[in-house]
């Protein structure tokens, strides 16, 4: 399987931090926030990994991470020239996707404690559809949201006002090897994007769109806001210190699974 990292965006809510860095270039405590997102691909025996980014900023992530062969990983680089959209990043990813399967990540999503071996996403077959990391919030319109009977999803819609339940979709996704192809059937939206939640729909009609609830006692943190961004710092500080350990750091990751 190969993954791939989404780190465009303009970082509007982030501004003036974000007025001269890539939003997920900025430190959560002791580390850029991307070291996060490569980290779970990693924990997900992920080696092959694109990262999309603004053209602006593609030279600060090659600088940064170069090939990856310092966490025994290889990362390849695309751009995104203006946000169109999550969906977009599989358009873009067309060569590098070919005809595999792939998990996509926002690289401003932080998760922690996830049980990888749970969710066998290793063993998925051909035309599997796809598979959305979801988690429970307080705030659920902010998000896609996801509604589920006797765990089927019966709906998922994005940022809606009376949202049908907390449960919503997290910046994880995995597809099967048609994403690309339904990706480029879709118009976009009223914010001028290709979004996630319509082409998981596609999934959601052909009913091969299923909700994988991440384990309890696993976080979900978007550094999206102020807040948020502070917040997601003092608690990989508090986990950091308490536990003596390093929070998703690629690099202790790659030692323990003896890549490098
Ligand atoms: C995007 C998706 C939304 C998802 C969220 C997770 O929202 O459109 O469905 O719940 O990421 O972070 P955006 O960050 O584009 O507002």
């Amino acid at each position: 399987m190969n993954g791939i990292i989404l780190s465009g965006g303009l970082g509007t809510r982030l501004s003036p931090l974000t007025d001269a860095v890539s939003k997920q270039l900025l430190p959560v405590y002791d580390k850029p926030m991307i070291y996060y997102s490569i980290s779970t691909l990693m924990n997900f025996n992920i080696k092959k990994i694109l990262i999309i980014t603004r053209p602006d900023h593609l030279e600060s992530y090659k600088k940064l991470l170069g090939t990856g062969r310092q966490f025994g990983i290889k990362i390849d680089y695309e751009i995104q020239k203006s946000p169109r959209g999550i969906a977009e990043s599989l358009i873009i990813a067309e060569e590098f996707i070919k005809n595999n399967k792939v998990l996509l990540i926002l690289g401003d999503n932080i998760f922690y404690g996830l049980n990888y071996k749970f969710y066998k996403i290793n063993s998925l077959k051909k035309d599997f559809g796809a598979r959305i990391f979801t988690y429970k919030v307080d705030n659920p319109s902010r998000y896609g949201v996801v509604q589920l009977e006797k765990n089927n999803i019966i709906s998922i819609e994005e940022k809606p006002k009376k949202p049908k339940s907390n449960l919503v979709a997290t910046g994880m996704y995995l597809f099967d090897q048609n994403a690309v192809k339904y990706a480029k059937t879709l118009k976009p939206s009223k914010r001028g994007e290709l979004e996630i939640t319509d082409l998981n729909t596609i999934y959601l009609k052909k009913k091969k769109l299923k909700s994988l609830q991440l384990n309890e006692g696993s976080v979900w943190l978007d550094a999206g806001t102020f807040n948020s961004l502070l917040q997601a710092s003092q608690y990989v500080q508090t986990i950091q210190e308490r536990h003596n350990i390093l929070v998703n750091h690629p690099y202790d990751i790659a030692k323990r699974k003896k890549w490098i």
